[in-house]
């Protein structure tokens, strides 16, 4: 095994859990199957960073089931038991759960709602979507380069409540002996409270330009989101506020998605609205995300879903995943220089030309994704090399 001088060991239990469905070439690890592109990829990387960099980190990973491999296994959509852990540990890298199998299935027992149970049974509230535009993939955005080039913006989604959670809702029949399915758009004074600091928080580090999102024109719970919102900008008075409804959002977000540095908005709006903003770079493959709650215990998952109908056709982009390891590093973990050390290795690879389907453009490499997982893992090789090369004038192996 290769070594670099060790200056000190940072130790970090990480939790990895992930949708599971047997496949030709499983990768079996501990007591789940997780598919190339939700798991190994990452995660593989995640370990090759621990021995080769000065100061020497230490990860001790868990794989755990969540969603179909948890129905399977146990019959419900999140164990216990993943919960516990879950909450033992430092970081969650989650791969994206569903499959068509348990489509019929009732709500309690379909595997997203492992993931919803996640997320609330860890009160991760706030739900970071960052969008960037890579210079190298200026091709593969289907919009106007000079729309797009240089875009840079933060969606910060809350996650906990909203129609997605919040109480009635259920199913009843009506007066005239119709069926019907309901749910509450609602927000508290709390919840809004919450994520529209972590929202100003981090307009106050980035340009200082926050846009609230919400349809405060129709629906009781954005009146009052614009309330509060509005009432905490007096604290931010270097940040610039403005509020738009979903609708115009959706519109600009397109056409000047510069305009854009931070988004605040709601579960709903904020799933829409991540995954049009996915069209900005070209695809959803791309968008990592990190969700966190006032623990800081982060659970760190791409925005994209589990993509069936692509389900062992080695096609698919792992960047999403990838990106959200990186996420998990700097956010999660505070450990800057690994997670710059992926990133840098990523951008080596699009700067080598190799796209998977989704991204491809004329003149590059159309590779799948476990080839693009492997050259990812030879830009870090290469990049450690250099760096230590370059630091030392030896390499210590
Ligand atoms: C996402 C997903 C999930 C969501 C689904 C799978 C429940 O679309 O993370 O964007 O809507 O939160
Ligand atoms: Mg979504």
């Amino acid at each position: 095994m290769r070594r670099v001088h060790t200056e000190e060991t940072v130790h970090h239990r990480c939790a990895s859990w992930g949708w599971h469905r047997q496949r030709s070439h499983p990768c079996r690890c501990g007591r789940a199957s997780f598919s190339w592109i939700t798991r190994r990829s990452p995660h593989q990387l995640l370990r090759s960073t621990l021995d080769s960099k000065p100061k020497r980190l230490e990860l001790s990973f868990e794989e755990l089931p969540i969603g179909g491999k948890a129905l399977d296994l146990v019959g419900v959509p999140l164990p216990e038991e993943t919960l516990t852990r879950a909450k033992q540990s430092d970081a969650i890298l989650l791969g994206a759960a569903g499959w068509p199998k348990w489509d019929d299935h009732p709500k309690h027992l379909k595997p997203i709602t492992g993931l919803s149970q996640l997320r609330a049974g860890l009160d991760v509230f706030s739900n970071l979507r960052p969008v960037r535009v890579f210079p190298q993939l200026i091709g593969s955005t289907c919009l106007r380069q000079e729309t797009v080039q240089g875009v840079d913006l933060m969606i910060i989604r809350e996650l906990t409540g909203g129609i997605y959670n919040a109480h009635p809702r259920g199913f009843t029949t009506n007066e005239q002996g119709d069926e019907v399915g309901f749910c509450t758009e609602s927000y508290s004074s709390t919840e809004v409270d919450r994520i529209a600091r972590v929202a100003f928080e981090i307009a106050k580090q980035r340009r200082g330009k926050l846009c609230s999102v919400d349809k405060a024109s129709v629906l009781e719970g954005s009146i009052l989101w614009r309330e509060r919102v509005t009432k905490m900008s007096s604290e931010y008075p270097e940040v610039e506020v403005t509020h738009l409804l979903i609708e115009t959002a959706a519109m600009d977000l397109i056409r000047h998605p510069k305009e854009f540095d931070v988004i605040l908005t709601g579960i709903m709006f904020g799933d829409i609205l991540s995954d049009l903003a996915a069209v900005i770079p070209g695809s959803v493959g791309l968008l990592p995300s990190a969700s966190f709650g006032d623990s800081g215990l982060g659970i760190f998952e791409p925005i994209h879903g589990s993509a069936p109908k692509h389900y062992g056709k080695d096609t698919v982009n792992p960047l999403a995943s990838v990106l959200s390891a990186v996420m998990l590093l700097r956010y999660g973990l505070k450990e800057e220089n690994a997670a710059k050390r992926i990133e840098d290795a990523v951008f080596d690879v699009l700067d080598r030309g190799f796209r998977t389907r989704d991204i491809h453009t004329h003149g590059t490499i159309l590779v799948g994704c476990k080839r693009m997982g492997q050259e990812i893992l030879r830009s870090l090789d290469a990049k450690v090399d250099n760096r230590v090369l370059a630091s030392t004038g030896s390499l210590v192996y």
